[in-house]
């Protein structure tokens, strides 16, 4: 069967380009007759793939010297025992703020109020999570040991446009759904941290990027495998690192650098988004759900009018090959993810397919 467009919001697409590789390579990886699975994550091979791994990232984020760039396991989830279990100490009053954006958010919150004291200091909640809340300075509590923002919020399809100036408390960013999708200024966040299934690679392998000084603040009761600093001091190696969705991110990252690095993505990224934007503005049948000011690049969730028209919608895009565009249930309707392996094209279609729908159902 043909490849199709998978509009998954993750695990997604991921680049041909890397798969192909992958898959030449799956027998003998550069001439040491094992695949990249059966080899020790202390061969030269392997070694060379996550110092490569490694540089990659740190050139297309360009993150500062400052920065430890860390290869886990767990996905996102177990950051959201990570973070307070490192950094809510930083400070003896055990406090922490995050704002609450979303489902996922939630999370990172109910996990953080075990750990010590939370605030959430501004949430959208009350319009089910379709706009990102105004945030300034004096909202954020001085003596917080971190404050915490999801920059993409993946269910209901909103993003910062800025990120929130907290003064000198470290800000924290779960970026799993956005990571690489557009420019970001390292420096200007203590801790990022993100899933690798929609951006970077197959899940497994997530990757956390945490200022130095944030280092060392560990809950006593933090398990030595959820410490940043035991992994830092280890360059990731304290164990078997997840090898081979690691070998695959190099391998994505590559494709990326290829591509013209995160600048030239989000070029992409804005436009293949913006035609969808424009569909959803201009039709009479289709709507948006996200108030435009904060509208994700990255996943777009729109409705039709009743249920009956969102279930044979999404049956007929299935039957064309554009799968995976259930929304979630807690917005309904469809959800279109667009990360950065999605080709343009495949967007183009999906428009055109809307908007014969939209003919053949007005
Ligand atoms: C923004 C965000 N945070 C966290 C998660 C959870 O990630 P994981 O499944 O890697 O634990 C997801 C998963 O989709 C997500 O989109």
């Amino acid at each position: 069967m043909a490849r199709v467009f998978n509009f998954s919001a993750g695990p997604s697409m991921l680049p041909e380009e890397a798969l192909k590789t992958a898959a030449a390579e799956m027998l003998d990886y550069g001439n040491t007759g094992t695949s990249v699975m059966e080899m020790s994550h202390r061969s030269a091979a392997f070694d060379a793939i996550a110092k490569d791994a490694e540089s990659l990232l740190r050139e297309l984020m360009e993150i500062p010297a400052n920065y430890k760039v860390l290869f886990l396991q767990g996905g996102a989830s177990t950051q959201f025992a990570m973070v307070p279990l490192n950094l809510i100490a930083r400070n003896p009053a055990k406090k922490a703020d995050y704002v609450n954006t979303g489902t996922w958010s939630k999370k990172a919150i109910s996990e953080a109020k075990k750990y010590g004291t939370v605030k959430v200091v501004a949430t959208s909640e009350d319009k089910n999570f379709t706009y990102i809340p105004t945030l300034s300075k004096d909202m954020f509590d001085q003596e917080a040991s971190y404050a915490h923002i999801t920059t993409n919020n993946t269910i209901f399809g909103t993003r910062y446009r800025e990120l929130p100036d907290t003064g000198s408390v470290p800000l924290v960013a779960d970026m799993s759904s956005n990571i690489l999708s557009e420019r970001y200024d390292v420096s200007k966040f203590g801790l990022i941290y993100a899933g690798a299934q929609k951006n970077i690679g197959p899940a497994g392998v997530t990757v956390a990027i945490i200022r130095e000084d944030l280092l060392g603040h560990e809950l006593p009761i933090t398990p030595t495998m959820l410490g940043y600093k035991i992994h830092a001091e280890n360059a990731s190696m304290y164990n078997t690192p997840p090898c081979y969705p690691l070998y695959i991110s190099k391998l994505v990252f590559e494709w990326l650098k290829k591509l013209g690095g995160v600048a030239a993505m989000q070029k992409i990224n804005e436009e293949k988004a913006g035609m969808l934007y424009d569909f959803l503005d201009n039709s009479k049948l289709f709507k948006g759900t996200v108030e435009p000011k904060y509208r994700s690049l990255m996943n777009i969730p729109f409705v039709l009018p009743s249920e009956e028209l969102n279930g044979a919608f999404i049956k007929q895009a299935t039957a064309a090959n554009f799968i995976n565009l259930k929304g979630h249930r807690s917005v309904g309707g469809m959800r279109a993810s667009i990360y950065n392996a999605m080709p343009v094209d495949g967007v183009k279609k999906l428009v055109a397919f809307m908007k014969d729908f939209e003919s053949k159902n007005s």
